[in-house]
């Protein structure tokens, strides 16, 4: 039997073709360059592409990691829609320090985020919990997000009880399920290379203002 070192030695990765990316074309912030790359990322067929690594650190300073969907870009903020009884919910309400990972295996590309994350409040969670489909709002109307399932019955018991709730409110919503933005400090691009020399451009907020530069691969 192949070993689990041998079984991870004979995967490829970042075998190509990639993209190229231009340094010289940089954008002034990092929002518009993760813009640029996200429609890229669209056009060239990278399967959900606004899944990404939100992680955070927990009371004990550890860290905990999990992907989510990006909701929204304005400026050099990212969106994210959870409940605040989650875990993650918990530790964003502690430590609101935080970063959000994208990996675009066909492009090669990673994008990593550093940044502070705030609730934008009742009327834009309602907001975002208003356009999530009735499955999805069933389920964030049961609001044990990250608590102990103790069987399959009391979960479909649950759920059928939340879809009937829609049914007769259909403008319920919960005070639980959080918009949030991520302001970012932060941000790296990465593009893969097949022979690793890989272009790495970091962002950062300095003096009020974006720089940016070229790292090490
Ligand atoms: C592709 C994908 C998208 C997800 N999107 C969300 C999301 O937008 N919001 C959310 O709360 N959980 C989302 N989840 C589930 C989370 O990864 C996680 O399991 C859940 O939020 C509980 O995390 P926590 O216990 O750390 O709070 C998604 C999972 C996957 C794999």
């Amino acid at each position: 039997m192949t070993s689990p070192k041998q079984l991870l030695r004979n995967l490829k990765s970042l075998s190509g073709p990639f993209l190229s990316f231009d340094v010289k074309q940089l954008p002034e912030n990092p929002g518009e360059l993760f813009l640029r790359w996200l429609n890229l990322a669209i056009e060239n067929g990278v399967k959900e592409p606004h899944a990404m690594t939100l992680s955070t650190i927990d009371a004990e300073g550890c860290p905990d990691a999990r992907v989510l969907i990006l909701k929204n870009v304005v400026g050099d903020k990212f969106y994210f829609a959870s409940s605040s009884e989650s875990r993650k919910g918990q530790q964003l309400k502690r430590n609101p320090k935080a970063s959000l990972t994208f990996y675009w295996p066909i492009l090669g590309r990673q994008i990593r985020l550093r940044g502070t994350v705030e609730d934008l409040g009742d009327e834009a969670g309602a907001a975002d919990f208003k356009e999530r489909s009735v499955e999805a709002r069933a389920v964030a109307l049961m609001g044990n997000q990250s608590q102990e399932l103790e069987n399959e019955e009391e979960l479909e018991y649950s759920l059928a009880r939340q879809r009937e709730r829609i049914k007769r409110t259909p403008e319920i919503t919960t005070l639980n399920w959080r918009l949030y933005a991520m302001n970012v400090w932060e941000a790296e691009f990465w593009q893969g290379d097949i022979h690793r020399k890989h272009t790495r451009i970091q962002y950062y907020w300095v003096d009020g203002q974006w720089k940016h530069r070229r790292l090490w691969p």
